[in-house]
């Protein structure tokens, strides 16, 4: 089969498009034919081995950790999945992708893929979906009636996050550039900040939320400043290492999120996905091939939105 690997950490250069042996399922694993595999922005950051203290890859190593795709092999041990069901999976990040025609999959992450959505593109909700989830409710307790800042709401995480504190009765004030403003609007939020025209602090001057998401890279200033905008005794949340580096301050308490995989929460994300609550938004489907020209554009910030890759 085709996969795409790096066999050394380094630039976009690294990734090769090549030949490799299709992998048979272990105890406790499947084998999918991929469908789609999301791009994120943290995998250029796995490929350069900037994290890899953390996160200590095999090499080579397929990259790609959300995958929605077709099971074809189930390994020993394994029991409520059968060859043929569609499937979405956050895959452990330091095994093997599904930047690949094939890839293996532990069964404890599987959850059914969604109906409504073309399979391909389903793979751009485990990761993402999940860590906004966990942000919102498993960090910060969000609840009806409170007031949630979503800083970046335009990328992958904040569509998610925007969509699930409006629905759990939050009010939601977001920020996003001209490109994403409409389609965060129509997600739910009360108020969209087009942080390219207007600057956050300057539009919320004077204002606090009970809770601060921030999914953008920010400079320590800066992210003191947004702590500032949180209500004594709230709750700032942060998905962007390296995070705050000092207290908070004001009782507001910090929440540095590490999202992880949960089948049991995908698959309640899948079920809102099909009930028509939840929207999946792909910005481009690309061929694998070209997986090393999706890394040289993440890497140069030129890629907007998620970008789904396929065989
Ligand atoms: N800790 C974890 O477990 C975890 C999990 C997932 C993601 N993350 C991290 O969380 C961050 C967001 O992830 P993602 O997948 O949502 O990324 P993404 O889809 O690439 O979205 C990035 C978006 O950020 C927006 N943005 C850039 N600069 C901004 C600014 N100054 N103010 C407001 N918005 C700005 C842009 O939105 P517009 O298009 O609207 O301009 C851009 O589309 C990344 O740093 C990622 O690595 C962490």
């Amino acid at each position: 089969m085709k996969a795409v690997r790096f066999h050394s950490y380094g630039d976009s250069e690294v990734l090769v498009h090549e030949e490799v042996e299709v992998p048979r399922a272990g105890a406790g694993q499947v084998v999918l034919r991929v469908a789609g595999a999301a791009v994120n922005p943290v995998d250029a950051t796995l490929r350069a081995g900037y994290v890899r203290e953390v996160f200590d890859l095999a090499l080579p190593h397929v990259p790609c950790y959300d995958v929605a795709g077709v099971v074809t092999e189930v390994g020993e041990g394994v029991s409520g999945w059968s060859e043929g069901d569609a499937v979405v999976a956050w895959l452990p990040m330091t095994g093997p992708g599904a930047a690949a025609e094939y890839a293996l999959a532990p069964a404890e992450a599987l959850a059914a893929a969604p109906r409504s959505v073309e399979l391909a593109d389903a793979a751009a909700l485990p990761s993402v979906a999940l860590t906004a989830w966990q942000a919102l409710f498993e960090h910060a307790g969000l609840s009806a009636g409170q007031s949630v800042l979503i800083n970046g709401a335009g990328g992958a995480v904040g569509g998610y996050a925007v969509q699930l504190a409006a629905q759990a009765g939050a009010s939601v004030t977001a920020t996003a550039g001209p490109g994403s403003a409409e389609r965060v609007a129509s997600y739910g939020a009360g108020r969209v900040i087009d942080y390219t025209a207007t600057p956050l602090l300057e539009a919320v001057a004077g204002e606090r939320f009970d809770v601060v998401l921030n999914l953008v890279f920010l400079a320590p200033q800066e992210l003191a400043r947004l702590v500032d905008l949180v209500v004594d005794g709230g709750v700032f949340a942060d998905t962007v290492p390296p995070g705050l580096t000092q207290g908070a301050g004001r009782g507001v308490r910090h929440a540095q999120v590490f999202g992880r995989g949960d089948a049991g929460r995908l698959a309640d994300l899948v079920a809102r996905v099909d009930a028509g609550e939840l929207r999946v938004h792909v910005a481009q489907r690309r061929p694998l091939a070209e997986l090393r020209g999706v890394h040289e554009e993440l890497g140069a910030f030129k890629l907007a939105g998620k970008t789904v890759v396929t065989p």
